[in-house]
């Protein structure tokens, strides 16, 4: 019965073109599908590190207030001197970071502003939450201030949160004007920097993009199963923040902390990402991805990260089918994931990408979109002016 209504629902999601499967990665495919961006996951020193620590056994056995820190400390207080804050405190992803931390620090009669296209695990983090959920339109300060100065009396607490890089377009939240209105409220920033560790800033992050300090009220979010290469999430902000959410946090709490060697591997790639060199090639890259994808008209602006939505509307899952036979590796986003109508492939490029790999992604892509999906027009680009009209 349950089985049947199952089948049932999957068929519908499929007649909705909304039905997703796992796929194997082939080896030595071109790989624009990562969040690697610095490609430390296979970073020769991270391995080695990872190796070493092996020696603490495969599993941390146990949540951290049962079974204790083994090297959980000292990834975190690396953290924290990387990210200039009190303190961090580590949690076993990104997603669980956001849950855990929003459900716990804002509460009913509490106010929370989010933006529209904020990630999913800050939703989710919201709807865990008692408090009341307002959103503002994506990056638009005007709507997010009019919305607080209509509401403000009414809350104990205020929260802005954003994505620092949003995961779906790459472009970066407007730090500056969400912190001067988080101060002129006493809101709290909340940025989840899951994209922007590693990337922006000397690899600090957006907030030091911006040249902004670390406040009283800012608590920075991020992921170290991107840019870090490895597995987890952090908070990082004042003392007192990191001490209620280790009482409070359930995703904290209720979970089985990072296992050790992984712990170890994030520690010594925050060390690679605090030399430089390899923050500068992924900007250099993103300069010559910025320059290809310009001239072949699948960009208007230039990028400052590596996270390229190229817009193909209902032509998306085709495109990205297409791309994986001719074995480059780039996924196709649809709704829920983002809104209907911006369906899009998600290049994010990477510091082993050379020049001709952004050229060859480029003349495939156009040569799909000629050979496969343009029969009925004799414009050769429909799909060009269409993104430009966006
Ligand atoms: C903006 C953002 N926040 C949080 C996460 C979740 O991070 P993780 O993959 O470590 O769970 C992601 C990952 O997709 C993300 O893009």
């Amino acid at each position: 019965m349950f089985r049947e209504k199952l089948k049932r629902e999957i068929e519908i999601i499929k007649s909705n073109g909304l039905y997703r499967f796992l796929r194997e990665k082939r080896d030595n495919i071109l790989d624009f599908s990562s969040n690697d961006y610095l490609c430390l996951s296979k970073h020769p020193e991270v391995i080695e590190a990872v190796k070493e620590g092996l020696k603490y056994g495969v599993g941390s056995t146990g949540s951290r207030l049962t079974s204790g820190n083994i090297n959980h400390q000292r990834l975190e207080e690396k953290i924290a001197e990387f990210k200039e804050t009190e303190r961090a405190l580590v949690y076993s992803s990104g997603y669980a970071t956001n849950v855990g931390v929003i459900s716990a620090l804002c509460k009913k009669g509490d106010l929370i502003l989010s933006d529209k296209l904020n990630h999913a695990s800050i939703i989710d983090g919201c709807r865990l939450s008692k408090a009341d959920v307002l959103i503002y339109n994506h990056c638009d300060v005007e709507h997010l201030a009019n919305l607080i100065e209509e509401n403000w009396k009414k809350y104990n607490n205020l929260f802005i949160i954003t994505d620092g890089v949003f995961s779906m377009d790459g472009d970066v939240a407007p730090l500056r004007d969400l912190k001067k209105i988080a101060d002129e409220f006493n809101a709290i920033l909340i940025i989840d920097d899951a994209h922007g560790t590693g990337v922006l800033g000397d690899g600090k992050g957006t907030l030091k993009h911006f040249n902004l300090k670390p406040s009283d009220n800012i608590i920075q979010i991020g992921t170290l199963s991107k840019a870090i290469g490895g597995l987890g999430g952090f908070v990082c902000g004042i003392d007192e923040v990191v001490e209620y959410l280790i009482n409070t946090s359930r995703s904290f709490i209720y979970s089985t902390a990072l296992p050790p060697h992984v712990v170890e591997g994030c520690i010594k790639a925050f060390e690679i990402i605090e030399r430089g060199d390899v923050v500068k090639e992924l900007q250099k890259n993103i300069k010559i991805a910025n320059g290809i994808f310009k001239k072949n008209g699948f960009i208007k602006e230039n990028n400052l990260t590596p996270i390229y939505p190229f817009i193909f509307k209902e032509k998306t899952m085709l495109i990205a089918e297409h791309l994986i036979k001719n074995n480059i590796f780039c996924v196709g986003i649809r709704y829920p994931t983002v809104p209907k109508g911006l369906e899009r492939i998600r290049v994010s490029i990477n510091v082993s990408h050379k020049k001709e790999d952004f050229e060859l992604l480029c003349e495939k892509i156009k040569d799909i979109y000629q050979n496969h999906l343009n029969q009925t027009t004799n414009n050769p680009y429909p799909l060009y002016s269409r993104l430009f009209s966006q």
